[in-house]
């Protein structure tokens, strides 16, 4: 029952992997990951409009024999901010240095890392949002101009004095672009986004990926697998290779659909990527409540977790899905999540809108009865 994935603990079999479906990144994954993370950005999947943007940039910025513009990169945990950062200083055939915004705490430290680059290296800046104040002062020149100012001494005797920096190019990257001050996102000459991919994307990357893990893996099953992946090449990755322990301890090592069903449903991950909790609220709201709407302390109570906990972990997919809704006085559920739970279709009157699939009215007609 031996596999090679460091981070697999349970058995093929365990249902308990609350974090399965986790987009970020779980402890040691990104050393496992590394192997499958693409090199260039010919290999990077999916994205089309971010990547030829930024070819433009890259290939504009080898013919002039200069550092390209400083890049940032957005978007939700698991979705290729680091894989691009990296393929950026692969692209220009740079150095790549990593740091992030938690890890420097003060001005002296961010001073250490711009002295030491050499001309035309990429500076990868992660959680570029979580930078302090105090640094983010000093690397405004440092992006702007390639310039340093930096105190030395103490006191009375303290003077400024201003470096000249080689010219680099930073890529920061964030999975939360409102928190980045309007100053520093100003001094990125490009900026992109990431949006979650396509079925027919992570498809191809469950493909890349099973080549490389050398995982026999059928058209049929790779798309299965891709369909449970919230559109997240993390997850994806990481379910595949516990369809690939399954198929090693229960099968003969394939993955045909029939397979990568059985093992998804072993593990608790449904046909569209809901988890068990993520079901649960769904049931709770459906059945318990009546499709709603229902306040979210209410509804977390109903489910035994913490309101942040449903509106950080469980809302925000269940919304992408369209199976959830938000309104003013509360969460209901869509015509989509009774189709999903197998329930038979709300009548008229309830807080779901029966006429159009999916949509909830913002406010109800009947607002007066249900008021109470
Ligand atoms: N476009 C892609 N094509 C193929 N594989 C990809 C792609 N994007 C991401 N991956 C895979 O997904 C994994 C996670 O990507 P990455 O670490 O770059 O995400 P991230 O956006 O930096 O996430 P976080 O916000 O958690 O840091 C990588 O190891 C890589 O193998
Ligand atoms: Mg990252």
């Amino acid at each position: 029952m031996a596999t090679d994935d460091p981070d697999h603990t349970a058995p093929p079999g365990a249902h308990d992997d609350p974090e399965l479906l986790e987009a970020g990144a779980l402890p040691g994954e990104d050393r496992v990951d590394a192997s499958l993370r693409p090199g260039r950005l010919e290999e990077f999947i999916g994205q089309d409009r971010v990547r030829r943007q930024l070819e433009l940039v890259l290939v504009g910025a080898r013919q002039r024999g200069q550092a390209a513009d400083h890049v940032l990169l957005s978007g939700a945990p698991g979705l290729g901010k680091t894989t691009l950062a990296a393929i950026v200083a692969a692209e220009v055939g740079a150095a790549f240095r990593a740091t992030s915004g938690p890890a420097i705490e003060r001005p002296g430290d961010l001073a250490a890392i711009l002295t030491g680059l050499e001309p035309g290296d990429v500076l990868f800046l992660d959680e570029v949002h979580r930078l302090p104040r105090t640094v983010e002062e000093v690397l405004y020149p440092a992006m702007e101009d390639f310039q340093l100012d930096i105190v030395v001494g103490k006191g009375p005797g303290a003077r400024s004095i201003r470096l000249d920096l080689p010219r680099f190019t930073l890529v920061g990257a964030t999975t939360r672009t409102g928190l980045i001050s309007s100053p520093l996102r100003d001094r990125f000459g490009f900026s992109a986004h990431l949006e979650h991919y396509e079925v027919h994307e992570l498809d191809r990357i469950v493909r890349r990926s099973a080549r490389l893990l050398e995982v026999p893996v059928d058209g049929e099953g790779a798309v299965e697998i891709a369909s449970r992946s919230r559109g997240t090449p993390r997850i994806a990755n990481r379910l595949l290779r516990r369809v690939r322990d399954v198929a090693e301890v229960e099968g003969e090592g394939r993955v045909d659909l029939d397979l990568a069903r059985h093992a998804l449903e072993l593990f608790d991950v449904d046909e569209l990527g809901l988890d068990r909790l993520d079901r649960r609220v769904l049931e709770a709201l459906v059945d318990g409540f009546g499709g709603g709407p229902v306040g979210l302390t209410t509804l977390a109570t109903a489910v035994a977790e913490e309101p942040d906990t449903l509106e950080d972990a469980v809302e925000p997919f269940l919304l992408r899905c369209g199976l959830l809704q938000r309104t003013p006085r509360g969460r209901t559920a869509t015509m989509a999540a009774y189709a999903h739970l197998g329930r038979p279709a709300p009548q008229a009157g309830s807080g779901v809108d029966p006429r159009r699939p999916g949509a909830v009215p913002l406010f109800d007609l009947d607002e007066d009865q249900t008021q109470t």
